[in-house]
């Protein structure tokens, strides 16, 4: 089983003291930071963009994972990469040939995700994973933190790990939307590695007990 990763999304984090909160999550044992980059197309909602991600990064150890809520990501792939992250991850949806993308993506260097909406099924992934480093399965409609979770989603995990595995791949499974600190458990089961937490952390007073809770969770 691969180790659990956190990444907190911090689109619920306060931001009007965002570097404290980044350090609070750090301290806290998170391992990435998950930036939301929404364009108010693709979903109904803007977030922030370059240089937001860019100053934040200057404060922080933790690895960057930037989850592209973005019509077009194409167009902007180049300046997202300018930051290196460790992680980036676009829609299925907003792209009509991916493995440019994810070609694009990992010559860079970096590590190439695609995400999937709660309608969108999991086996059009399949002749992609060999070239992904992650699967971000989404288990609300992408656009707003605080949503509750989808439980139908859980299948597509299921479905995505049994693929993986029989595939003999090194794919991690990332998870996304209305996840907390007393409903981790089926999602974990089912073969999810990465975690993307916002109100699941930032709405609670402890950020490390939801985050270790998580991450020394044993079945
Ligand atoms: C939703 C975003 C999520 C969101 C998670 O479109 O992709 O990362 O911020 O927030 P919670 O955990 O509150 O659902
Ligand atoms: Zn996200």
């Amino acid at each position: 089983m691969k180790k659990i990763q956190i990444s907190p999304s911090i689109l619920a984090a306060d931001f009007a003291h965002l570097a404290e909160e980044i350090k609070s999550i750090e301290e806290a044992g998170a391992d990435y930071i998950h930036f939301d980059v929404m364009d108010n197309h693709f979903v109904p909602n803007l977030t922030f963009g370059f240089k937001f991600i860019k100053d934040l990064q200057r404060v922080t150890n933790l690895k960057t994972d930037i989850h592209l809520m973005i019509e077009n990501p194409a167009d902007s792939l180049e300046r997202f990469l300018e930051m290196k992250p460790d992680l980036i991850t676009f829609h299925y949806e907003t792209v009509s040939r991916p493995e440019e993308l994810i070609d694009t993506i990992k010559k860079a260097g970096f590590g190439a995700g695609i995400s999937i909406k709660p309608s969108t099924g999991a086996s059009l992934l399949e002749p992609l994973l060999s070239k992904l480093d992650s699967v971000l399965i989404m288990l609300v409609e992408p656009g707003f933190s605080g949503q509750k979770m989808i439980k139908e989603a859980l299948f597509k995990i299921q479905e995505l790990k049994i693929l993986i595995d029989i595939k003999k791949l090194n794919v991690s499974i990332q998870v996304d939307g209305g996840i907390k600190k007393d409903n981790f458990e089926p999602i974990l089961e089912s073969g999810a590695d990465n975690f993307v937490l916002g109100s699941g952390i930032f709405a609670e007073d402890d950020y490390a007990s939801v985050i270790q809770k998580i991450k020394s969770y044993k079945y």
